[in-house]
């Protein structure tokens, strides 16, 4: 196992679930030292426990201005200045526009955008501190194209793509690079139950990415073996953002078998 992240400290918001578990589990294994942050204490400090001295566990609400405050010199007393910020945490929105109500829209983008916003700018103070550093923000395949009935959710990931932009273009004299990740649909507990069947038609890879896909691109990204990328979008998704996999009227086996 390559070990590209001995001596870094690295940051990983909802940290406790999903793909945030196999970003810690990930860095841990190549060398890094891992905060884990998230709202959800108990799983939280059951992954810290579980990856042992290499790991941490901290409460923080990314949408909480003074926590991030609390929770960077929690980090930088247990471990040091930080080398990457991985802002994952984020939660799903959903239901037709015209009946969200405007708490429902705060709420999502105050924890996918407002969080990512907080969780830079922390990062930028604690990467100077060691002279550089990567950012990877978790945008979505909801980024990159309209989703119906998600108006917030995808409102936040297209939000979250400019900000990294805007970002990257202001701190690269610092050496920090900032980049976005676009997922697909991950089995992770956000999805619920649904099956690699309501993909098909709409991704060309036709099944659901397992976390630990997406994992290798943030681990990439947050490497140097990704040193002349900033600013940039990087797609885990099976084709989803690419394009449609079915032409008019045939699936595309029909459109195989034609005489
Ligand atoms: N699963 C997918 O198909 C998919 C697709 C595209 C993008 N994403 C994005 O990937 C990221 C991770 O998603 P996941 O599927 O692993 O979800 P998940 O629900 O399994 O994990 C999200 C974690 O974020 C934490 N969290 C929620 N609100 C928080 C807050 N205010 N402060 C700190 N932590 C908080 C949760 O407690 C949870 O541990 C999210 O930003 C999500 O929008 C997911």
């Amino acid at each position: 196992m390559p070990q590209r992240f001995e001596n870094k400290v690295i940051v990983v918001t909802g940290g406790a679930s999903g793909m945030g578990t196999t970003h810690a589990r990930a860095f841990v294994a190549e060398g890094g030292k891992v905060v884990i942050a998230d709202v959800n204490d108990e799983a939280g400090n059951a992954l810290a426990t579980e990856l042992g001295d290499n790991a941490r566990y901290h409460h923080l609400d990314v949408s909480d201005e003074a926590e991030w405050a609390d929770f960077m010199e929690f980090t930088e007393r247990e471990f040091g200045p930080i080398s990457v910020m991985v802002n994952n945490a984020g939660i799903g929105g959903g239901g037709p526009l015209e009946s969200m109500t405007f708490a429902d829209w705060r709420k999502v983008l105050g924890i996918n955008l407002d969080g990512v916003f907080l969780g830079t700018r922390a990062a930028i103070a604690s990467m100077k501190k060691v002279g550089g550093g990567s950012i990877v923000n978790i945008s979505s395949f909801a980024g990159l194209i309209g989703t119906p009935f998600s108006a917030n959710y995808t409102t936040s990931k297209f939000a979250v793509r400019g900000l990294t932009k805007a970002t990257a273009m202001e701190v690269a004299d610092y050496n920090i690079r900032v980049n976005s990740v676009h997922p697909g649909y991950i089995r992770t507990p956000i999805l619920g139950p649904l099956g690699d069947e309501v993909v098909v038609g709409k991704v060309a890879m036709k099944r659901m990415a397992l976390p630990e896909e997406v994992s290798k691109m943030v681990l990439f990204i947050a490497s140097d073996d990704a040193s002349y990328s900033t600013g940039a979008e990087f797609v885990v998704d099976g084709g989803w953002a690419a394009g449609s996999p079915v032409s008019i009227g045939e699936t595309n086996a029909q459109y195989y078998e034609r005489p």
